[in-house]
């Protein structure tokens, strides 16, 4: 018989998200399950309770109701102790639980026989990457952070220079490239800021240009990395250098944005006091580390505080403050989960311990509390490869006798060019000699400005096709010019009309490639 997946409605204040959506509700059936929503539970993410049903959810009036009947359990914050107690024995449980931080819930889940999967305990390998709801949620919690810095700041991020003033490009500074800081990173970069970031682990240097970051280093030889990927704790010397670099950024950028975390530990100080007093009045900080204590000393949980003229924003709820979106990413990490313990799709579940995404994700089964997993040791990256530099190989027969042809062909042009010449000094004119010979080494001279030319402009074809029309330009202007030389004659009029001509047609080049330029970089100017 296929299991229910209930989704209750979340009661914890100020939170907006709901465990699934509409469209992965369809999804979910498509898998054998029947799905069964708490009447209201999508309000606040704007999924009203006329969409589940479309989708083909059953709506219960009544949380006990849903709780009760429901094999399943779908959630985003961990359960109360009344939520706990209305969950029906042996049921099974979805969502974020922080077992480390909740002793307490995991004893009070195990009495119920329950099976709990914790959506926090996900493990961060590539594999389950379509499953880590902590990114997904942490990407949307950058992104935000960005937008509340945005709200309490009281000018532009992006530099501008209009009649009224200039206007300074803002500055941001982000402490901690992990998903969170990234996505910060890319956001400010987005809205037209400058932004620095800093890690204990520089290899994310990459990374942080790739999102339009400069990465700011720290003058201290130390290895950031910890085990599966995330950072750990740095030696006194290297926060003493840190503190010096954090200081001077703190002096110099309009905001900064903390996300440095160390899973398990509490959140480093990171902005002391005295940087805060240091930063210019107006200024914004979001410490998105506040639920975990703050990377900053100044800040307050879950508050928005105005410390020595600085804005401090500690709020915990980022993602629940885009409620829409944020249900549906973990929504769909939900549903990548449940086609991972379902890939028969009869809408049976099978937690199997020998997976590695499964045992990491499993804090309880069948009532016995299986947190922590026991620790995957990674494999030894191996060493890399020396580069190996081919010695130059000799050369081929064919190769020397191909150099031998080349250089028995230009011998014969110029042999060819010589006869021509002669020829024509033979027979033509004398004035057409001098004029050809002319001719000759104004082409030779002309090729060798033209493919010297420096390629300063937007594209080098643009800097060639302009040196061209600089000497048509030029020599048409001679032309037309009065004669220097009291003596020379003064070129008739056609040549004249054709150089007016050159003229004309040279400058439609040189204006008109100056302006298809421009128009092509206000494509990609912000
Ligand atoms: P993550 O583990 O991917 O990134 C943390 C980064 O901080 C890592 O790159 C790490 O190397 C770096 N770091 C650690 N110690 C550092 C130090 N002393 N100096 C400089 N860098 C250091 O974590 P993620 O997912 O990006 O989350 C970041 C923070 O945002 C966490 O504290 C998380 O709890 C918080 N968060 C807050 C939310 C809110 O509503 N306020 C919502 C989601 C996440």
């Amino acid at each position: 018989m296929p299991l229910t997946i209930g989704i209750p409605r979340e009661i914890a204040a100020q939170e907006r998200r709901v465990a699934t959506v509409p469209e992965v509700v369809e999804k979910l059936i498509k898998l054998g399950f029947e799905i069964a929503v708490e009447s209201g539970a999508g309000e606040a993410s704007n999924f009203s309770d006329e969409a589940y049903t479309k989708a083909g959810a059953k709506i219960i009036h009544t949380a006990s109701a849903l709780w009760s009947t429901a094999d399943i359990i779908f959630k985003v914050r961990g359960p109360s102790t009344k939520e706990v107690g209305m969950m029906r024995p042996g049921g099974m449980l979805v969502s974020f639980i922080w077992p480390a931080q909740n002793p307490e819930l995991l004893q009070q889940l195990a009495a119920k026989q329950a099976t709990v999967l914790a959506m926090d305990c996900v493990p961060r390998i590539s594999r389950a990457q379509k499953l880590d709801a902590l990114s997904s949620m942490a990407n949307i919690a950058g992104y935000r952070a960005v937008i509340e810095a945005a709200h309490q700041f009281g000018r532009f991020f992006t530099g501008q220079i209009t009649a009224a003033g200039k206007v300074p490009p803002a500055k941001v500074f982000v402490i901690g490239a992990g998903v969170a800081g990234l996505a910060a990173i890319g956001t400010a970069s987005g809205l037209g800021a400058i932004v620095r970031a800093n890690d204990t682990r520089p290899e994310v240097g990459d990374q942080v240009k790739s999102m339009g970051g400069e990465f700011v280093p720290i003058d201290y030889q130390e290895e950031g990395a910890g085990t599966g990927g995330y950072a750990k704790l740095m030696s006194e010397g290297f926060q003493k250098a840190q503190r010096e670099v954090f200081a001077k950024q703190a002096r110099e950028v309009d905001i900064i944005i903390t996300t440095a975390l160390i899973p398990g530990k509490p959140a480093p100080k990171l902005i002391t006091a005295d940087m805060v007093e240091s930063m210019k009045p107006g200024s914004v900080i979001v410490d998105m580390a506040a639920e975990q204590g703050g990377n900053c000393e100044l800040t307050e949980p879950g508050e928005v505080v105005v410390k020595h003229g600085v804005t401090i924003i500690g709020y915990t709820d980022l993602p629940s403050r885009l409620a829409r979106q944020s249900s549906t990413l973990y929504a769909n990490n939900l549903l990548r989960l449940t086609e991972e313990l379902c890939k028969t799709k009869d809408g049976i579940v099978l937690v199997k311990m020998e997976d590695e995404v499964l045992r990491g994700t499993t804090i309880i089964k069948e009532g016995h509390i299986t947190w922590p997993a026991p620790v995957q040791t990674p494999p030894a990256p191996s060493e890399k490869p020396a580069k190996v530099v081919p010695p130059p190989a000799p050369k081929s027969p064919e190769a020397t006798k191909s150099s031998q042809t080349s250089g028995l062909a230009v011998a014969a042009i110029f042999f060819g060019a010589a006869l021509l010449f002669l020829l024509i000094g033979a027979y033509a004119p004398p004035a057409f000699l001098s004029h050809f010979t002319v001719f000759v080494l104004a082409c030779f001279v002309g090729n060798m400005v033209v493919w010297n030319v420096t390629a300063s402009l937007h594209t080098p074809l643009m800097s060639v096709t302009n040196a061209i029309s600089s000497i048509i330009a030029i020599g048409a202007l001679m032309q037309i010019a009065p004669p220097v030389i009291a003596h020379m004659d003064r070129p008739d009029v056609w040549i004249r009309s054709l150089a007016l001509l050159g003229i004309t047609f040279t400058a439609i080049n040189m204006f008109g490639g100056f302006a298809v330029t421009r128009r092509m970089l206000s494509m990609f100017r912000k």
